[in-house]
């Protein structure tokens, strides 16, 4: 993707290395412990068949630069043959239950598409109750789980053939 994508105030766009930092940061805030460092994200840009976007909230002066305004989120697909994988999604705290998950996977499923992947594959903690609803819309079925793959929760196997 390489064309921002405007929805209301919110602008959907490629990371870029410069919003590394700040993105791994924010994703330390979201997932604690095991948040991808800044260094791993250096990795997985550097990675052939992986995409990074974000979402940022934008207003009316902000529109043309696509790093400007407030991250609200990001995610990371990789496509490998016919098969694309959710590595993550996140939206900020203060971003959430405004649709902006949802874009984001949008924009990621229609991306793995355009690189051929047949089938769309993530894991999710089974208390993961929003991840597990967002996924769900988009008609992500459980196929199997990761016993004790999380600390006291199973992992969700799930899949969509978009
Ligand atoms: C999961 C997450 C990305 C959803 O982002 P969001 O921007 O709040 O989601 P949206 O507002 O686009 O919601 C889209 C759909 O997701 C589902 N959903 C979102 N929040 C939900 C909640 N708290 N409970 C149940 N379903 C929820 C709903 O189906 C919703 O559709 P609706 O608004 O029509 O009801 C966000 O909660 C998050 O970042 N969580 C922490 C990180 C995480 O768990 N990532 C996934 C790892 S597998």
């Amino acid at each position: 993707m390489s064309d921002a994508t405007e929805q209301d105030d919110v602008v959907i766009s490629d990371v870029h290395w410069w919003d590394l930092a700040e993105i791994a940061d924010n994703d330390s805030r979201v997932f604690g412990a095991t948040a991808w460092t800044v260094h791993y994200y250096w990795a997985v840009m550097a990675q052939p068949g992986t995409v990074m976007l974000m979402a940022r909230t934008a207003s009316a002066g902000q529109r043309s630069s696509d790093s400007a305004g407030e991250l609200a989120g990001w995610i990371v697909m990789s496509v490998g043959g016919s098969e694309g994988d959710v590595m993550t999604i996140a939206t900020t705290a203060a971003a959430r239950g405004h649709g902006i998950g949802r874009s984001l996977l949008t924009s990621g499923i229609g991306w793995a598409r355009q690189q051929g992947a047949h089938v769309v594959h993530l894991e999710v903690d089974e208390h993961n109750e929003s991840a597990l609803g967002l996924y769900r819309t988009f008609g992500f079925a459980e196929w199997g789980r990761r016993p004790d793959y999380y600390p006291g929760a199973d992992a969700i196997l799930m899949q969509l053939r978009p």
